[in-house]
């Protein structure tokens, strides 16, 4: 077993959050697939999709994948919103799903000290009907694909941060 956790959810759920602050409790390291892509590709998320299409970076979530499979073990993955569906994520290590409605999410990315930032990043967010169909459409996979749910809504990050080494098996 590779030992990797992967932090599975939608836009501004707080995958990155929590994983930097499980990883700073835990002393372990924790990559996010998007820092990996656009460091990879040096260009933004935003860039990207601007300039290739969301299929080039879907391609690009599935390259990873295949990288992280291969070369990545004993690490904590903070996963875009739509790595979920690439083909071997499995394989990769235990997958855990942070979950809340859309309205928390929404409103937590809102209420950001750079609120602005947050959402000028993420494009599939710049339409709020179309980031809220794409929440209905996606909630159910997300827990077909997930190993593990938390529950993150109206909790502090030190309870979430608990539950997940409970379920990682860190000490
Ligand atoms: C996406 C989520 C984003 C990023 C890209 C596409 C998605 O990551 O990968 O904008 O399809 O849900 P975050 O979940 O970190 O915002």
């Amino acid at each position: 077993m590779k030992d990797n956790i992967l932090l599975i959810g939608f836009m501004g759920v707080g995958k990155g959050s929590i994983a930097r602050a499980f990883a700073k409790e835990y002393g372990i390291y924790n990559i996010d697939t998007d820092d990996l892509i656009e460091s990879k590709e040096n260009k933004t998320i935003i860039k990207l999709f601007e300039k290739f299409g969301e299929s080039y970076f879907r391609e690009k979530e599935q390259e990873t994948a295949n990288w992280l499979e291969n070369s990545v073990k004993k690490t904590l993955i903070s996963c875009g919103g739509g790595f979920y569906k690439v083909n071997n994520i499995n394989k990769i290590g235990k997958i855990i799903l942070l979950d809340a409605s859309f309205e928390w999410i929404y409103n937590r990315l809102k209420n950001a000290k750079n609120a602005e930032a947050k959402l000028a990043k993420r494009p599939l967010f710049k339409d709020l009907k179309r980031a809220k169909e794409l929440y209905k459409e996606r909630k159910k996979a997300y827990k077909e694909v997930a190993d593990f749910i938390i529950k993150v809504e109206d909790k502090k990050d030190k309870e979430i941060i608990k539950e997940l080494a409970k379920i990682a098996k860190v000490k």
